[in-house]
């Protein structure tokens, strides 16, 4: 089956670095189309997955978009919709990743008479898009889609109480290569040794720095934790968050927490980083709809502490396989902290039941072949 994938950005978030899992198995017979430049062009090419930057101006829909907007943006939108409809014609499918794919994705599937698969990697609520923005999804999902496939069951249950048809959604989580997260303990010393977190009880947060992926919860935490508890926040201000950024350091400076936080920005190494963590902090304040990191975590075998809303509970199981925290409470999570610091055969045990598990639920393999057969059969149905 040859399949035209299609995500609206040219930066590596948890829904780009999951397709590149996607789209890989089918080599040259994918192509992604991105409705933006940037590095996560780089890293489709450095999968030899096949890549074309399809849009080169950025089309103006925010998550908070009015429906003057949004209908504004709709004319911008008429020669993209033109090239993705030529080029849909030489592929049997169109698999949308984002929502401002889904836009492109559902018109060009209409005019070129190719199935549509929407991946849902978000909670369509409205804790996290405009009301406008939601009815768009839902409507064009509901019409235009043969198959949703959510990244969790929080995002199928946002999906149907939106709206959305509940025929069409289908839960599959992301999936890993486990093998990506073995590391050489020589190597994981020396990063230590260049990072300066010897001898610290190092806690690890791996998320674009945005106000609800809450890294000012950490921070406060870390305030309320023994000193020798230190953290390193990994990840950038991905889409335009740089205030928050700007707030966060700020933050540390005013605690006088200098010495006890590092900003390493983005980083490509995240299992050897988070290796050299004793603990990984899932912070965020509002759902997570799944949460690739947390299961990263567990793949490298550290104890994992996640905000309890969203997919997150899928993942985390409290007291087996991690520890789940109420979302936007730092004293509860320095708890937990101080915790993991001072029980560490407990949490030795918690991690370990973690790794196994979610070598065995997140299986790439097997949730590929699941996708596979997902699509071959609407495919067929259609
Ligand atoms: N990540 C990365 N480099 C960084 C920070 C994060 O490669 O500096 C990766 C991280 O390992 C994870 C993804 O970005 O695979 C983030 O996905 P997640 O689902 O946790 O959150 P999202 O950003 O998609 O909401
Ligand atoms: C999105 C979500 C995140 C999820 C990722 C992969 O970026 O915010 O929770 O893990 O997609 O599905």
């Amino acid at each position: 089956m040859r399949i035209l994938f299609l995500d609206q950005s040219g930066k590596p978030g948890g829904a780009e670095l999951c397709l590149i899992d996607i789209a890989k198995p089918y080599g040259d017979r994918a192509l992604v189309g991105l409705f933006a430049d940037g590095p996560f062009k780089d890293l489709l090419q450095q999968n030899n997955i096949p890549v074309e930057v399809i849009a080169t101006q950025a089309i103006q829909v925010r998550k908070e978009s009015s429906l003057l907007q949004g209908l504004k943006s709709l004319g911008q939108l008429a020669p993209l919709i033109t090239k993705v409809v030529k080029i849909a014609r030489e592929y049997d499918l169109i698999y949308a990743n984002t929502q401002k794919a889904l836009v492109v994705g559902a018109l060009a599937s209409f005019f070129s008479r190719r199935p549509l698969v929407y991946h849902l990697h978000d909670i369509l609520s409205k804790e996290h898009f405009s009301q406008t923005n939601l009815r768009i999804a839902i409507n064009l999902a509901n019409h235009f889609a043969s198959l949703v496939i959510a990244n969790s069951q929080a995002s199928k249950t946002a999906f149907v109480q939106a709206g959305g048809r509940p025929d069409i959604i289908e839960v599959v989580y992301n999936g890993f290569d486990p093998k990506n997260y073995k590391n050489d303990e020589s190597e994981i010393n020396k990063l230590q040794q260049q990072l300066g977190l010897q001898r610290k009880f190092v806690v690890g947060h791996f998320s674009r720095l945005a106000p609800w992926k809450g890294q000012h919860i950490l921070i406060d935490a870390l305030a309320k934790c023994p000193p020798e508890v230190t953290a390193i926040l990994v990840g950038d201000a991905l889409f335009g968050e740089q205030d928050y950024a700007q707030q966060l350091h700020q933050k540390v400076a005013e605690l006088g927490l200098e010495n006890r936080v590092k900003f390493l920005g983005f980083r490509s190494d995240i299992p050897q980083l988070m290796a050299a963590c004793d603990l990984v902090a899932h912070t965020s304040t509002s759902a997570e709809p799944f949460g690739r990191v947390i299961v990263e975590a567990m793949l490298c075998a550290k104890p994992v502490v996640a905000a309890k809303a969203g997919g997150v509970m899928e993942l985390v199981e409290h007291g087996f396989n991690g520890f789940l925290v109420t979302p936007g409470e730092p004293q509860e999570l320095a708890q937990v902290i101080i915790t993991c610091l001072q029980e560490t055969e407990i949490t030795a045990t918690i991690a370990s039941n973690a790794r196994t598990s979610a070598s065995q639920r997140f299986d790439m393999t097997a949730i590929n072949n699941y996708i596979a057969k997902l699509l071959v059969s609407k495919f067929n149905s259609n």
